[in-house]
């Protein structure tokens, strides 16, 4: 496929999934505005309309709590085609909200397309509008989600980390009980092979924990001392203290001297504080299982993605030779799970296919660190992906099968991400 033709027809699925000022990440499995879909998707918008990606991030931050939290999903349609909606997540907002949030990497969002807009003006009064937003979100996460101020937060529910079901919760997950929660029809098995998804038990699980936050009133001064489920994931982490070190730069450039000075601190804090979740053996960080206070040994994309984050260089190199490894294993970098493992499932979210967000932010770690080949290799395997079977939203990473929904937004973003912004043979 010529590159124009692939950029057309991504920007085809941003078209089709816009609903104005914010987009569903795929029509039918995910009906509603989802947290970091927006904000890796408003770069996808910003190479043809630098307005529209502007309003997709603002649209994501007007729905922000009073306390600082920017809640994982905004419900702002009624759709009964997707299950927990807003009646079983209770929050009591106007438009209605998830009670939890998701990677924050708006703040890496707002410096990338701020920094390469051609209509520098909007940029700078949106970046300005924005960022004391993001930045009370940042600041929500140290203050709600790390109580005893380690530098790295907790995840309180595996669907806070974006990598809903990575084998990295499994033994956490197992602990959290199953009483309580009365019968329920699934959605997402209507959607999308069942096969791919998680299993009953799973699901669960994941109601328990919101039945539980929920009875809290979703007083997040109070959850994560209640919660049984508290995992520190490294990759989280990382985008979390990258948002950080962006908003601290662009703060500065902006003469937001407050907000640069406080993010600077929170960055500088986490990137130490990771290298507690650094395993020598494993050549690749682990997460970290609070409420046991044991690392778990689990080998995913969790633990390579902190080259996301100012991390040392001699980390980002150990961390290629891990990647490297991976690639013995696979046809396509970079799989969820290592592929060497019996946990590994190709098929499954999250425990072995390929997301081309994940690869787009360890690339740009890795090109930072003057990786190059690296990044063309992964760049270019994003781009095999998807010539061999479109836009799905994540690819099995031996045999290219399309899984999960169709037609998805960022996959479509990063599409043309790639395509603009670095040298492919496409
Ligand atoms: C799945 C993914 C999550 C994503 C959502 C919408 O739940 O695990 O990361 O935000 O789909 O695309």
């Amino acid at each position: 496929m010529e590159k124009s033709e692939m950029i057309d027809h991504a920007r085809q699925v941003l078209r089709d999934n816009d609903r104005g000022s914010y987009t569903v990440p795929t029509h039918g499995l995910y009906p509603f505005q989802w947290n970091w879909d927006s904000a890796l998707s408003a770069l996808g918008f910003s190479h043809h309309d630098e307005a529209r990606a502007w309003t997709e991030i603002a649209t994501l931050l007007a729905h922000q709590w009073e306390d600082g939290m920017v809640p994982h999903i905004i419900f702002h349609q009624p759709d009964d085609g997707y299950f927990p909606g807003p009646e079983v997540w209770g929050t009591g907002r106007a438009v209605p909200t998830t009670g939890i949030t998701q990677p924050p990497v708006a703040g890496f969002a707002v410096r990338r397309i701020h920094d390469r807009a051609r209509d520098t003006a909007l940029a700078a009064e949106q970046a300005r509008a924005l960022l004391p937003g993001i930045h009370a979100w940042h600041q929500w996460f140290y203050r709600c989600r790390d109580p005893q101020g380690t530098g790295l937060v907790a995840l309180l529910h595996p669907w806070e980390s974006g990598r809903d079901n990575s084998v990295d919760w499994d033994d956490a997950f197992s602990r959290v009980p199953t009483e309580g929660v009365g019968a329920f029809t699934r959605r997402d098995t209507t959607h999308a092979n069942p096969a791919h998804r998680p299993t009953d038990e799973q699901y669960k699980r994941y109601i328990w924990l919101v039945q539980k936050f929920r009875s809290l009133g979703w007083d997040n001064s109070r959850l994560h001392d209640a919660s049984p489920f508290q995992v520190v994931d490294p990759g989280f982490n990382a985008i979390l203290i990258r948002s950080c070190h962006d908003v601290a730069d662009l703060a500065q450039r902006l003469g937001m001297n407050a907000i640069a000075a406080e993010s600077r601190a929170m960055a500088d804090k986490g990137v130490a504080a990771l290298e507690t979740l650094w395993q020598e053996e494993q050549g690749q960080y682990l997460c970290f299982d609070r409420a046991r206070g044991t690392l778990v040994d689990s080998p995913s994309i969790g633990g390579i993605l902190p080259v996301f984050a100012p991390i040392p260089q001699d980390r980002v190199a150990a961390l290629v030779r891990r990647i490297e490894t991976l690639a013995e294993s696979c046809e396509y970098l970079v799989p969820s799970h290592d592929p060497s493992t019996p946990e590994f499932d190709g098929l499954r979210y999250w425990r072995g296919p390929v997301w081309l967000i994940v690869n787009y932010m360890i690339a740009d770690g890795l090109q930072r660190c003057g990786h190059g080949r690296m990044v063309d290799r992964i760049l270019d395997d994003c781009l095999r992906l998807i010539e061999t079977s479109g836009f799905a939203e994540y690819h099995d990473p031996i045999t290219a099968e399309p899984c999960g929904g169709a037609h998805f937004t960022w996959t479509a973003a990063m599409v043309i991400e790639i395509l603009n912004t670095h040298k492919v043979d496409a």
